[in-house]
């Protein structure tokens, strides 16, 4: 009897193909179907599937992937007729099953703002233990698409041909991209070209099995009017024949090209930029202009990838900031100055620090072309600069933070609840680290007043979140 029974349960294993509901997204978008099989010859209940491309309340055919102890991913086959979300369209990107860059595209547009809403509660219920988190309708965009203003492009060595596109899902196998429609067509046109000339200099692509091979990725980096642009070909060594030549054919081409640049990254492993940059054409930086003011901003400093939904966030700070003239604010992980230098024009004093060394260069040279006087820049390590300023006594009336995707530094958190400061403003791009930095600030002396979601990044998973909290 039993043996009969289990004969018609699943089996959890790879390659297997079985039938599933799906009852929510994880983080990534990817559907969750829970099942009953077997798997290492023992009766499993609600082993955990990710599905790719599946949604909420849908019923399909999908076959099992990689599985792991309690958890495992498959794809999904087919979706029954009667049983496809009403949230499901067609993905609008020839490229969207195969290209790693976007992940929900397959969702409404609506339905994605809703789902990275949903997602942010549950994080904060996970990870931070808040019971019930009261989380603002996610600040979605118009029209969400050619968003983009950086992007950072594969070139690899294939066939004896540089061939360039986007990482496919989970892989370093590159699809090369004709079109991208979250990026402007101008940098995809540009990224083909600079393709083209790599094959007709005989410049080789990088090869990553035996880390030979010369040009590794390009970066581009326009304005929002696009008519600055910046191009980083990141090289394994300094050493590019035919430089001049092809100069030449880029500026002949593309006229608004104001900055080229040579990174030199020899070193094994994923990280994209290397450390050394070398101007070969026009300036370091290219310009941009944001609530009003103009921003430098060079190869390796951060700067937010959406000009619209930056401004978005930014008037957010300030209407949730609150600030008054005799407020000194600290802009804590301040970038190149943009959120502090907004900031200054509502506050007596703003304090900035950041720890990249051309992002504070472009700060000061910012505040300077902006004429602001009231903006200091420490090239320092958030957390030990803030230590300084407590030991000076310096009396501050808010903090910005907007820390790397690793969330803030406990030493940071613990400075600001020492000194008592009355109002943070919290800027996340990670729901996770966020969620576990609100659990500690409230259960120092905060207490949250608004969460604010903006979808800084449509047609993926990820969300931008801006948080004020109040001392008690
Ligand atoms: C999310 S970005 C925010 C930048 C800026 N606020 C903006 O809106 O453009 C985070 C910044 O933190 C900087 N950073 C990372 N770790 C840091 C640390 N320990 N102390 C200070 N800055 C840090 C990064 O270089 C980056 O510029």
């Amino acid at each position: 009897m039993e043996t009969n029974q289990m004969k018609e349960l699943n089996k959890i294993t790879y390659g297997a193909k079985i039938i599933a509901n799906c009852t929510g997204l994880n983080h990534e978008g990817e559907g969750i179907c829970k099942i009953t099989g077997i798997k290492d010859g023992q009766e499993i209940e609600n082993y955990v599937l990710f599905v790719n491309n599946m949604l909420p309340g849908e019923k399909g055919q999908i076959e099992i992937g990689k599985i792991h102890k309690s958890y495992g991913y498959a794809n999904l086959l087919k979706v029954f007729s009667d049983k496809k979300s009403p949230n499901r369209v067609v993905p609008f990107c020839k490229h969207y099953e195969s290209c790693g860059g976007c992940n929900i595209m397959h969702l409404d547009y609506k339905a994605q703002l809703e789902f990275k809403k949903d997602m942010i509660v549950e994080t904060l219920k996970k990870i931070g233990g808040f019971s019930n988190p009261i989380v603002n309708t996610v600040l979605g965009m118009q029209n969400p698409n050619y968003y983009r203003n950086k992007v950072q492009v594969p070139f690899r060595e294939l066939n004896f041909k540089v061939n360039c596109g986007f990482f496919a899902k989970e892989s370093h196998h590159i699809i090369p991209i004709d079109e991208c429609l979250i990026q402007p067509q101008l940098t995809t046109d540009i990224i083909k070209f600079i393709r083209n000339i790599c094959n007709e200099f005989k410049i080789e692509g990088y090869n990553e099995t035996n880390h030979s091979g010369l040009i590794r990725h390009v970066l581009i980096r326009t304005n929002h009017t696009l008519d600055e642009i910046m191009i980083v070909l990141v090289l394994t060594k300094a050493i590019l024949n035919d430089k001049e030549k092809l100069i030449h054919k880029i500026i002949n081409r593309y006229k608004n090209v104001k900055s080229i640049i040579i990174n030199v990254n020899d070193k094994l492993g994923n990280t994209i930029l290397g450390d050394k940059c070398i101007t070969i054409y026009g300036n370091d930086y290219i310009t941009d202009e944001l609530c009003g003011l103009k921003f430098r901003i060079d190869a390796k400093s951060f700067y937010q990838i959406n000009h619209t939904q930056t401004e978005v966030l930014y008037n957010k700070i300030i209407e949730i900031g609150k600030f008054n003239t005799e407020d000194v604010i600290i802009d804590a992980y301040c970038g190149i100055g943009t959120i502090g230098l907004i900031a200054s024009k509502y506050a007596k004093e703003v304090l900035a620090v950041e720890i990249v060394e051309e992002a504070i260069y472009n700060a000061k040279i910012n505040a300077k072309n902006n004429n602001i006087t009231n903006v200091t820049f420490e090239c320092n390590k958030a957390e030990e600069q803030i230590i300084k300023w407590a030991n000076e006594n310096k009396k501050i009336d808010a903090i910005i933070v907007d820390p790397p995707r690793k969330g803030c530094d406990q030493k940071l958190l613990n400075t600001i609840d020492l000194m008592k400061i009355p109002k943070i403003i919290y800027i996340s791009c990670n729901p996770s680290t966020l969620a576990r930095d609100l659990k500690i600030l409230v259960e120092k002396d905060y207490d949250i007043i608004q969460i604010q979601p903006i979808d800084m990044f449509p047609y993926t998973s990820n969300v931008e979140c801006v948080v004020c909290l109040k001392r008690r």
